[in-house]
């Protein structure tokens, strides 16, 4: 694992393989960190450079001084592909990762050559959940992000995956455990306030898969659908038994459309 510096502090990261194609950047969920990408790292390094970083403040990122605003995580994302001179990836994010990922299409589309969209949406927060986020904010800062497992766990994933697969459960917990409460608070922040992205959908010039789960209720299948209706050149897969966090749930068949789409591009 290696640290570069950002503007939010050093970002670190995992990565793995090589290869002539443009490195695939995967950006993660929230309130996790870059090891929830580690089935896809392992099973697409055959040809490929993967790499996935840690927003400031969630697993090995020391904590940010940043705003709320998801903007900042992007500007991120492009001084740390500079600190690898990496002049075009492909980028892919589930959940807050795809809300980055719309951030980095805002500031540095040209540096993007293939879009990955997991169980995201391109629509801002309805006041309900902006209050939700302002309550957990206040709550995290009180009482840490102990609390943070039991709240999060049955929005993350299928009540099958907590019922039958102990094992991701706890990976998921171990992670959420790695966030620090001043990352939690901003990654909060910034998708409460996060701006509207369905105009972006129609200006998306790049190849993109759009996948997600048939049991995700926060990015739910119709949003997913309807999502890639809009975005040009798309591909649309939802995944039967996986809930949101669909790469961990359903890994193989994940990694089985991500190589599919990566193939082509
Ligand atoms: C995530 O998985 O990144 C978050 O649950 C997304 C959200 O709360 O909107």
């Amino acid at each position: 694992m290696r640290q570069y510096r950002t503007n939010g502090g050093p970002m670190a990261h995992g990565e793995s393989g090589s290869g002539p194609k443009d490195p695939l950047v995967l950006l993660h969920a929230f309130p996790l960190n870059r090891r929830m990408w580690v089935p896809q790292v392992r099973a697409l390094n055959g040809d490929r450079r993967v790499i996935a970083p840690d927003y400031p403040g969630f697993g090995r990122s020391p904590r940010p001084c940043a705003q709320p605003d998801v903007r900042l995580y992007a500007e991120g994302v492009r001084e740390f592909l500079d600190s690898l001179h990496l002049e075009r990836v492909a980028l892919g994010g589930l959940s807050m990762g795809g809300y980055v990922a719309f951030a980095c299409l805002r500031l540095f589309p040209e540096r993007i050559s293939a879009l990955v969209l997991a169980n995201t949406r391109p629509d801002p927060d309805p006041e309900e959940a902006r209050e939700t986020r302002r309550e957990l904010a206040r709550r995290v800062t009180e009482e840490g992000v102990e609390i943070l497992p039991d709240l999060q766990m049955e929005r993350l994933l299928s009540k099958r995956t907590i019922r039958e697969k102990p094992e991701v459960v706890e990976d998921v917990r171990g992670m959420i455990l790695e966030s620090s409460p001043d990352g939690v608070v901003a990654a909060l922040g910034a998708m409460r306030e996060r701006p509207d992205s369905t105009d972006l959908l129609g200006e998306i010039e790049v190849p993109t898969l759009v996948v997600g789960g048939e049991e995700d209720a926060i990015s739910s299948p119709e949003v997913m659908e309807a999502m890639a209706g809009k975005i040009p050149d798309s591909r649309y897969v939802t995944l039967p038994n996986a809930g949101h966090l669909s790469n961990l749930e359903a890994p193989e068949k994940f990694n089985a459309a991500l190589a599919g789409f990566l193939a082509r591009v």
